[in-house]
C-alpha cells in the first residue's frame, strides 16, 4: 500500500488540454473518486498515475518516491478498465493466475492466492469454467480479480461498472465499498456518476474542462459545495441556481431575482461587504426546500405548475415571478397544480456564489 500525490501535473494532446495544474493527494488505504462530465480528464490523469502516460509539467509521487520516469510496469499498480479485458480461451483461473505466471511464482503460490482472491470476490465455483462464458458481471469481477491477485500498491478503476446493468451495478458497488474495507488498499475510482463517487468514496476529486474543482469529503461537496460547478453537479434533483442581486431597499437586505425577493437578513455576513446590485447566484437544494400552503407559511409564494411523483416524494415545479423552482415533498403532501405554496429555506441552507467567479461566497 502507498499514498499517491499529484503535484502541479498537466497534459495536452496537441492542443487540446485535457489535465491542467492538477494537484491531488490521496492518502494511504483510502479511496478516491474522480468524477466529472465526459471529457473532464479523468481517464488521463488515471493513465498518468498508472505510466501509461507522460505528463508534460508537474510530478507524480506514489509511496513518496516520484515515478515520472519509472515505467508502468515498475509503478506496481493495477488498473482495471470500463471494458473488462478478459483473456479468452483461458478458464477464470488461468485468468487470474496470468499475472503471477508473469511474475514466474511457483505453482503452488499461484494456486494458493488465486483461490484466497476468488474466495473474496465469491467467484470460487467459476475457477474452472472458460471466462468467457461466464456474464457481465461475473467478467467484471475476475478482472478485479486478476488486478487483486499481485495485492499491488494502488487500484486504478476507470469505470468498471459503467457496463453492467442498473441492478447488478449496486450490488457491485456495495461488493466493491466492502472489498475495499477489507482490503484497504489505496484506490483511484474513476467516474461520471456522481451516486457511485459519492457512496463508494472518503473522498471526491470533481473535475471539469481538465481542472480540479474542489478536492473533499462527499459531505462537504453536498454542503459546501465550493462553486456552481460543483453546486450543480452533486445532487438529485440538481440545485436551483437563480441569478440574483444584493438589495438594501427598504432597510433590510435581500436577493433580487427575476420577479422575487428573497429576504435575506440572516444572511448578513456573507452579503455584507457586497455593493448595492452586486450580481450573484443563489442556489438552493430542492430537498432542502420547505413548501407549505401559501396561508400558512413564509418566505417566497409560487404557484405549483408540474408535478412529478416517484415513488414516496413528488417533484415539484413552483413558478415564483419569473423563476422556476424544484422542490421535493413528500407523496402525502396534498397539494395540486395551480396552487399557491410557500417556499422556506433555512438560512444555512442558502448557498451563495459570485456570478463573475463562481466562487462560493
Ligand atoms: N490520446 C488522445 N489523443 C488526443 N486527445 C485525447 C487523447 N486522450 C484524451 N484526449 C482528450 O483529452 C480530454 C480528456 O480526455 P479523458 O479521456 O481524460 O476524459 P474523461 O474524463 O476520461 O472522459 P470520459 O468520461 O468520456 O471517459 C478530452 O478532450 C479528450 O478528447
Ligand atoms: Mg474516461
Amino acid at each position: 500500500m502507498a499514498d499517491v500525490k499529484l503535484v502541479k501535473v498537466s497534459k495536452r494532446f496537441g492542443r487540446q488540454v485535457a489535465v491542467k495544474d492538477l494537484s491531488l493527494e490521496v492518502s494511504e488505504g483510502s479511496f478516491t473518486c474522480l468524477l466529472g462530465p465526459s471529457g473532464c480528464g479523468k481517464t488521463t490523469t488515471l493513465r498518468m498515475v498508472a505510466g501509461l502516460e507522460k505528463p508534460d509539467s508537474g510530478d507524480i509521487y506514489i509511496g513518496g518516491v516520484r515515478v515520472n520516469d519509472i515505467p508502468a510496469y515498475e509503478r506496481d499498480i493495477a488498473m482495471v478498465f470500463q471494458f473488462y479485458a478478459i483473456y479468452p480461451g483461458m478458464t477464470v483461473f488461468e485468468n487470474m493466475a496470468f499475472p503471477l505466471k508473469q511474475r514466474k511464482w511457483s505453482k503452488n503460490d499461484i494456486s494458493r492466492r488465486v483461490r484466497e482472491i476468488a474466495e473474496i470476490l465469491q467467484i470460487s465455483h467459476l475457477l474452472d469454467k472458460d471466462a468467457m462464458s461466464l456474464t457481465v458481471g461475473e467478467k467484471q469481477r475476475v478482472a478485479l480479480g486478476r488486478a487483486m491477485v499481485r495485492d499491488p500498491k494502488v487500484f486504478l478503476l476507470d469505470e468498471p461498472l459503467t457496463n453492467l446493468d442498473a441492478r447488478l451495478r449496486a450490488r457491485m458497488r456495495v461488493e466493491l465499498k466492502m472489498l475495499h474495507q477489507r482490503i484497504k488498499t489505496t484506490t483511484i475510482y474513476v467516474t461520471h456518476d456522481q451516486l457511485e463517487a459519492m457512496t463508494l468514496a472518503d473522498k471526491i476529486g470533481v473535475m471539469n474542462l481538465g481542472e480540479l474543482q474542489q478536492y473533499d469529503t462527499p459531505e462537504n461537496l453536498y454542503n459546501r459545495p465550493a462553486n456552481v460547478f460543483v453546486a450543480g453537479f452533486i445532487g438529485t434533483p440538481t440545485m436551483n441556481l437563480v441569478e440574483c442581486r444584493v438589495s438594501r431597499r427598504g432597510g433590510g437586505q435581500s436577493l433580487a431575482g427575476e420577479g422575487f425577493t428573497f429576504s435575506a437578513d440572516s444572511l448578513n455576513g456573507r452579503l455584507r461587504d457586497l455593493p448595492e446590485g452586486y450580481e450573484v447566484i443563489m442556489g438552493l437544494r430542492p430537498t432542502e426546500i420547505v413548501v407549505d400552503r401559501a396561508e400558512r407559511g413564509a418566505g417566497l409564494i409560487g404557484k405549483v405548475e408540474v408535478l412529478e411523483p416517484i415513488g414516496d416524494k413528488s417533484i415539484l415545479d413552483i413558478s415564483v415571478g419569473k423563476t422556476l423552482f424544484r422542490a421535493v415533498v413528500p407523496r402525502t403532501f396534498d397539494i395540486r397544480v395551480g396552487e399557491t405554496v410557500s417556499l422556506y429555506v433555512e438560512s444555512e441552507r442558502v448557498h451563495i456564489f459570485d456570478k463573475n467567479t463562481g466562487v462560493r461566497l
